[in-house]
């Protein structure tokens, strides 16, 4: 569901656990832990820390939270909503925030070639401490509940605010033939904290 339509943060989606349990391995220093359960409603979410090659290549589908692709008329101008990588929706580095703006709001330093039809994709995991970017402000401006951190999606997600060293990494998407959107290689750079 877009996030325009209504705010995962302040749902009980699974989504939004995961975005709990990320942060929770954020600010609780337990990022040697493999693989992290949060028991919510009477579920088990488990984010994956043992996969360690690349989320996204060249050809994998994006997909909602409920594993559906994700079609270019999924979101309302200047809104978002997390996807993920088709084949590996439940490993750590999976989140993705998936934005669209009007083409000409992008500036730089956004890889324009890596947009498509307004929709640009970065990494949801914050580079400060490993939070998920979860919350936005009016403009669009992304934020991290957790310390604050603040990313222009318009312009590469860099960091306008807080503590976080570095931009979100941008994902490079396309439109696939079926007509969905689908990442044509992996992240620009490194997901989350300890990259450069
Ligand atoms: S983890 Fe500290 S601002 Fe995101």
């Amino acid at each position: 569901m877009a996030d325009n339509e209504h705010d995962p943060d302040s749902t009980e989606s699974g989504w939004q656990r995961r975005d709990i349990a990320k942060a929770a391995l954020g600010v609780g220093g337990l990022s040697t832990v493999l693989s992290l359960t949060v028991p919510a409603t009477g579920m088990t979410e488990v984010l994956s820390r043992e996969f360690t090659g690349a989320v996204y290549a060249d050809g994998i589908y994006l997909v909602d939270e409920d594993r559906n692709r994700v079609r270019p008329g999924a979101l309302e101008m200047g809104a978002r909503m997390t996807v993920f990588p088709e084949t590996h929706p439940g490993v750590a580095d999976a989140p993705t925030l998936l934005v669209r703006n009007e083409e000409s709001a992008y500036a730089e330093p956004t890889n324009l070639a890596f947009t498509v039809a307004g929709y640009a994709a970065y990494s949801k995991v914050c580079t400060h401490a490993g939070c998920m970017v979860a919350e936005v402000e009016e403009d669009g401006t992304l934020v991290c509940p957790c310390h604050f951190a603040k990313y222009d999606p318009t312009a590469g997600a860099e960091v306008t605010d807080g503590p976080a060293p570095r931009a979100l990494s941008q994902l490079p998407i396309t439109l696939s033939s079926d007509g969905f959107l689908m990442a044509t290689g992996n992240f620009e750079g490194a997901i989350g904290p300890g990259g450069e």
